[in-house]
């Protein structure tokens, strides 16, 4: 039987992590099965214990589930310990392990992808829940400097830069003059795209963590329009960590080269 791997969420069926990991097999030689496990809202745990006693090799969390599948797992990597957060779920004959490939895939979507540097790079990042919590360690790893979590709740930015040890602010007292500047809110799903002043991203690379196969995110096509320096959504992010998890569970790196490309153009 064939190796068996799901994205797990609620809602899930609009989830690419099906077509992404079904590109990684074919261009790796891998011979995998990858579904959609919709789970109800209260019901993370019973529908991942279910799946993996099916013989289930590995699993993709993706909203609302991270937080529970942190919880549930029996042991964490140290990007998920970190993070608070588990994305990628990797079983082997010890243990069920709870990984987080989301920092790294927003690290190497900007560094390897975009040739955004980071080392010394001047970040914010917008946002103080559960997505931008996954990315502050890797950003500081990768070098960012003066690095500062901004939120609408300003006491949500202060909690979580006092984890991580980086500045905070409220969305309408940031100051000017950052290199990269992250979209980590939701605000996007409500349309809301201006996030702050126009001076805070008009000489900046700006990066939304969230995607659209237009690549015109509501925060991607606001700071277009303030005169940003360079503008991305977060297709590529999805794909490098679907990639780490893909290697996580099969030892085999994918080469990512040219599918953001194809999913924008509907293959
Ligand atoms: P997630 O786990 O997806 O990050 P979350 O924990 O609910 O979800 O966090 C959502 C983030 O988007 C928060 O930073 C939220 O700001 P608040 O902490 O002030 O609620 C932010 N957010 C959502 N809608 C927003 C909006 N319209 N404008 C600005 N920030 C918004």
């Amino acid at each position: 039987m064939m190796d068996r791997y799901a994205v797990i969420g609620n809602p899930v069926d609009h989830s690419l992590s099906p077509r992404i990991h079904a590109a990684f097999a074919t261009r790796t030689g891998e011979d995998i099965e990858y579904g959609r496990l919709e789970a109800p809202a209260d019901g993370f745990a019973g529908a991942a214990r279910r799946f993996f006693a099916e013989g289930g090799k590995g699993l993709n969390v993706t909203l609302p589930f991270k937080l529970d599948a942190w919880r549930w797992v029996e042991s964490h990597d140290d990007a998920a310990a970190s993070a608070g957060a588990v994305n990628t779920i990797v079983v082997d004959s010890k243990a069920i392990r709870g990984c987080n490939t989301d920092g790294i895939g927003l690290v190497r979507d900007l560094l390897d992808n975009l040739g955004w540097g980071l080392d010394g790079a001047r970040t914010l990042v917008l946002g103080a829940g559960g997505a931008a919590q996954g990315v502050i360690e890797p950003l500081k790893l990768a070098g960012a400097t003066d690095l500062t979590i901004a939120n609408r709740t300003l006491r949500r930015a202060q909690a979580l830069a006092a984890r991580f040890g980086v500045a905070s602010a409220g969305l309408d007292e940031v100051g000017c003059g950052w290199d990269v500047v992250l979209n980590a809110t939701a605000a996007g799903l409500a349309g809301v795209g201006g996030l702050v002043a126009t001076d805070v991203v008009s000489v900046s690379r700006c990066y939304d963590m969230f995607y659209s196969l237009d690549g015109a995110t509501p925060f991607c096509r606001w700071a277009a329009e303030q005169g940003a320096g360079a503008v991305s959504d977060g297709l590529g992010m999805l794909i490098e960590q679907a990639a780490e998890a893909f290697y996580l569970w099969r030892r085999v790196r994918p080469d990512t080269g040219g599918i953001a490309e194809a999913l924008r153009a509907g293959a």
